[in-house]
């Protein structure tokens, strides 16, 4: 590619972190480290930024981003908070779970990143990376997933450069991410939605507000032209590999993503074999699940048969991943 700018790899050092801000300031790309995935950060206020922002993913225009910010003052700039954003804010910030709010007076947040809608997603992350980062900067940073649109989310520095090296302009190194899924996105609506599960289980919010969250029914594949959230389109988190769920057996020539102990029929003989959490554990498969999806893709599996996934905990997230990458594209 004769287009191709040149990527900085630093780790994700007090320099880095200047460098990093530094670059923001200018109008540059830089990956970052979260307790999700890999962001992929751009100035939230500079139009130009976020535009090249979505050529380097290949990102439809139509799809917004996330706002991160390093506190709460910060969000209350951007957004309107009602009682329940407030509650929840307060309970799960930081942390893996983005609030979209409407839009307050005066948001500095760019159109092109809220794609013309009056709200806005935020989030202030965890990762003492992402924090030291949005504090040296100190304005917003808009940050999707740092990968090729359509593509597994980035768990490691090295997965981002394998989408991203070329494309933009610095990756900070700080070593692979906590939680593995993206963010919780909740809708503060009339009801409160949740429009995508993820890091923080949706028992946890239920629980925290004390009424059941609404979900919006899942979106048909050809429907999927105004979703709630834009983002989420059916054929989504795919590897090149096909993904078949709810394997009660490995078929000859089949890869094996696996889940708890190894019981199946056929596990003996396949291809490549990973297991989520030998020991059953949500949590740890949501950490290992894009890492082992992209590995298996690395082995060269025509096919992932993928173990059931209880639902409970971050489990709900892993099966949404699981279903996009097994959708049909
Ligand atoms: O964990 C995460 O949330 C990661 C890290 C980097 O923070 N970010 C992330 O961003 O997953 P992305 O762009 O891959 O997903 C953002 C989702 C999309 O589904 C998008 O449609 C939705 O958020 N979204 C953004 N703004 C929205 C809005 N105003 N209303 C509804 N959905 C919105
Ligand atoms: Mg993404």
């Amino acid at each position: 590619d004769t287009n191709a700018i040149e990527t900085r790899i630093l780790p994700a050092d007090a320099a880095g972190i200047t460098q990093a801000a530094a670059t923001f300031a200018r109008g540059g790309l830089v990956a970052f480290p979260t307790e999700t995935v890999y962001g992929l950060g751009a100035d939230a206020a500079n139009a130009a930024a976020i535009a090249r922002l979505y050529q380097a993913k290949g990102r439809p225009a139509f799809n917004p981003l996330i706002a991160h910010v390093a506190n709460i003052a910060a969000a209350r700039r951007i957004g309107r908070f009602d009682a329940t954003a407030e509650r929840l804010a307060d309970a799960f910030w930081p942390g893996p779970l983005t609030l979209v709010v409407p839009q307050a007076p005066g948001c500095t947040v760019a159109d092109l990143a809220t794609a013309g809608l009056d709200t806005v997603a935020i989030r202030i992350p965890s990762h003492p990376i992402a924090r030291a980062l949005l504090a040296a900067f100190g304005g917003a940073v808009v940050a999707p997933s740092a990968n090729i649109s359509g593509h597994v989310s980035p768990t490691t520095a090295a997965h981002v450069a394998a989408d991203l090296r070329g494309r933009i302009d610095l990756i900070l190194d700080g070593g692979p991410v906590e939680v593995g899924v993206e963010s919780t996105i909740v809708g503060c609506f009339e009801q409160p939605t949740l429009l995508r599960p993820g890091g923080v289980p949706s028992e946890a919010i239920e629980t925290m507000l004390d009424r059941p969250l609404t979900r919006p029914a899942p979106a048909e594949p050809e429907a999927s032209e105004q979703p709630l959230a834009p983002g989420m389109l059916a054929s989504h988190y795919a590897p090149r590999a096909r993904v078949r769920l709810d394997a009660s057996e490995v078929a000859p020539g089949e890869a094996l993503l696996a889940f708890g102990p190894l019981t199946l029929p056929g596990a003996a003989q396949a291809v490549a074999v990973l297991n989520l959490s030998p020991s059953g554990d949500p949590a740890e498969a949501a950490m290992h699940l894009f890492g082992y999806l992209r590995s298996l893709d690395a082995k060269g599996a025509r096919s992932i048969a993928v173990m059931p996934i209880p639902n409970d905990g971050l489990g709900e997230a892993i099966n949404d991943r699981l279903r996009r990458a097994a959708a049909p594209r």
